[in-house]
């Protein structure tokens, strides 16, 4: 009888410990594999401590699994304290995850101590074609984009910004499908946006702080989705008053360039216009009276060759 008990009691435990004991993990070895690389790359970072061969994958910090599949579907490295050790490049062994969708590698901003991801944007993440979001700002990449992110069919969003990039923006962009958010500010970016560029519809695109030139105007459209664009402190030169805005825009920021002619009165129309700035422009005649052009201050407009009226300074005739 006590030695039924204690049998059934055995029995019992065991079935409790059994999913902790015999559970198998989720981890998909090649992923497993490839991640355990990565972190080699990587130089055995303390932010990857917890990438630990004996444990699930799908455990581990920084990653996570598919909830169907169990393959590894998003790298979020974000940095937060100093590692003294983190290094260098971008690992080639990322390309060894083909089911990665998100890939966010960077530091938080200001961070300062030895936190160097540097060397080139790597264009083998072209290959990965599940990939919908990249961010790898904050860094100290250098190198031109390589043009072969231009054939990622389901990118959504594009985060370069905030490292040491120089040369154009590929023309390979064109042919984004997937109209992405597009995040290159803060760069050493040069030459003119390419023609088909013009050709996509974005809802947010940021250029600023750059070395861009020339005609920048094939960018906007009254039928773009546009709400959000920022050229601003490249040398952009253009005529404003043949741009046709779309009235989706929310933010439009054109300071520091070269613009030139009159800010066209279709500019009241833009009902969700919340910030406004063509200062630091070759801009000349009467600011349009309407919509959400007077809400902005003198510091929106000031230092253009002749822009004048409300919130500027009356025109003289
Ligand atoms: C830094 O990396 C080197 C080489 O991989 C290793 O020998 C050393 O222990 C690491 N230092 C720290 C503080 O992790
Ligand atoms: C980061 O860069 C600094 C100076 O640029 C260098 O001294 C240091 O060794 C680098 N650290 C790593 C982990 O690459
Ligand atoms: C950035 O990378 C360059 C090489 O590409 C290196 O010379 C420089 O020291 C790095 N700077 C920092 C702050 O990591
Ligand atoms: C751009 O290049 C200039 C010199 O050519 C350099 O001083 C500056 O730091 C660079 N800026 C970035 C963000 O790489
Ligand atoms: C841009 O996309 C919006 C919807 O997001 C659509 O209504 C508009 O027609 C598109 N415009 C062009 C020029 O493709
Ligand atoms: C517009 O840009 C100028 C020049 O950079 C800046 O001084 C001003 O604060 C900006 N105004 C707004 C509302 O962003």
């Amino acid at each position: 009888m006590a030695s039924e008990k204690s049998f059934l009691l055995v029995v019992a435990v065991l079935l409790l410990l059994s999913p902790a004991l015999g559970a198998k993990e989720r981890c998909n070895p090649q992923d497993k594999k490839a991640l355990l690389q990565i972190k080699k790359d990587f130089n055995n970072p303390y932010v990857l401590t917890s990438w630990k061969p004996e444990e699930d994958c799908c455990t581990w910090y920084c990653v996570e699994c598919d909830r169907k599949t169990n393959r590894i579907v998003t790298i979020n490295i974000y940095l937060s304290v100093p590692e003294t050790n983190f290094s260098a490049k971008i690992p080639d062994s990322i390309g060894l995850l083909p089911y990665l969708q998100t890939l966010t590698l960077h530091h938080l901003p200001y961070l300062t101590g030895r936190t160097n991801i540097s060397g080139p944007v790597p264009a083998f993440l072209a290959q990965l074609k599940k990939l919908t979001y990249i961010d790898l700002s904050f860094n100290n990449l250098s190198g031109s984009i390589p043009p072969e992110l231009g054939q990622l069919p389901k990118l959504e969003a594009l985060h370069l910004d905030r490292n040491h990039l120089t040369g154009p923006i590929p023309a390979s962009f064109g042919s984004l499908k997937s109209n992405p958010d597009i995040y290159l500010s803060h760069n050493n970016l040069s030459g003119p946006i390419p023609p088909s560029f013009f050709r996509l519809n974005l809802t947010r695109l940021d250029l600023s702080r750059n070395k861009l030139v020339g005609d920048a105007s094939g960018l906007f459209g009254a039928t773009k989705a546009t709400q959000t664009i920022d050229l601003s402190r490249n040398q952009f030169a253009f005529d404003l008053s043949k741009v046709k805005f779309s009235k989706t825009i929310i933010s439009l920021d054109l300071n520091h360039n070269k613009l030139y002619g009159a800010l066209p009165a279709s500019l009241t129309a833009l009902d969700n216009l919340q910030l406004f700035n063509v200062s630091y422009n070759r801009l000349c005649g009467k600011i349009p009276v309407g919509g959400n052009l007077q809400k902005n201050d003198v510091y929106s407009y000031f230092h253009n060759k002749c822009l004048c009226g409300s919130p500027l300074p009356k025109c003289s005739n």
